[in-house]
């Protein structure tokens, strides 16, 4: 079986960082992340972390990711987000196939799986977009590895529903409908997103479009006059089932121990 964790919106702001918008401890975030990471069982396979790597696109700030992710015996797959700074990260990741500059695109294979990450970010904007030379390369990438089924890493969520209360700037209309007739007839098990800080699931064409809420903060979603913004973190394991994927939504934080069932109480339950 095939695991993997989706991880996004770090928004990593590193100490020296001089960032008047840190809201949380998100160095600690990411650490306590990575520690476990690194302790489940099974192990993750790798990692895709669809952006937001970095709260104002700093070079300490990518630094630091990059350092815990080289010290990490697990690839990342990533790309960046509208808090990204396409400089700043190409500065600390010189040797990345998405090197030496322009949006982090790019694809590679991990356990089986053809993973292809698009920069959606926009210079200077909240809102997504992938630009022509962009859709371009996707679909080259999307050619290569047809017998793989693929991962499409992308920070802003293709916009499914362009009436939800809350108007998230996601991907805009066209590339949304751009990207959607290029990945017609593709094996894509799932599109990974961030952005919008939630835990969401949602069948997009017959793709299932995982959106995790990341590292930073989440929203009350029973406001609907402004976005509120509240604590919350949490990351998504993925187990790649002989029936398909499973995505299970897990919190970063846990709360108070309850109980404990042993295992083997819990085999002879079934
Ligand atoms: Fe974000």
């Amino acid at each position: 079986m095939t695991r993997f964790l989706h991880i996004t919106d770090l928004h990593v702001s590193a100490p020296e960082t001089d960032d008047p918008g840190r809201q949380t401890d998100t160095v600690a975030s990411l650490d306590r992340l990575l520690d476990i990471a690194t302790r489940l069982d099974p192990r993750p396979d790798f990692i895709v972390a669809s952006g937001d790597l970095t709260n104002i696109g700093d070079r300490a700030s990518y630094d630091l990711v990059a350092a815990r992710f080289a010290a990490l015996d697990i690839p990342v797959a990533m790309t960046l987000g509208n808090h990204d700074r396409r400089d700043g990260w190409h500065a600390a990741f010189p040797d990345h196939p998405a090197a030496p500059d322009g949006p982090v695109d790019h694809d590679m294979v991990q356990a089986g799986v053809h993973i292809i990450a698009l920069d959606s970010s926009v210079p200077g904007k909240v809102a997504g977009a992938l630009d022509a030379a962009q859709l371009e390369r996707a679909q080259d990438m999307l050619a290569r590895h047809p017998d793989l089924p693929k991962l499409i890493a992308v920070h802003h969520p293709p916009r499914i529903d362009p009436d939800e209360p809350l108007p998230w700037a996601t991907l805009d209309a066209d590339s949304t409908e751009k990207l959607a007739a290029l990945l017609k007839g593709h094996n894509v098990l799932a599109i990974l997103s961030g952005h919008i800080h939630l835990n969401r699931v949602a069948l997009w064409n017959g793709i299932p479009l995982v959106v995790t809420m990341g590292q930073q903060s989440t929203v009350d979603l029973t406001r609907t006059d402004a976005m509120a913004v509240v604590e919350g973190t949490g990351f998504a394991i993925c187990d790649l089932l002989p029936g398909g994927p499973r995505i299970t939504f897990a919190p970063l934080e846990t709360g108070r121990l309850i109980k404990e069932i042993p295992v083997e109480r819990l085999r002879a339950f079934s």
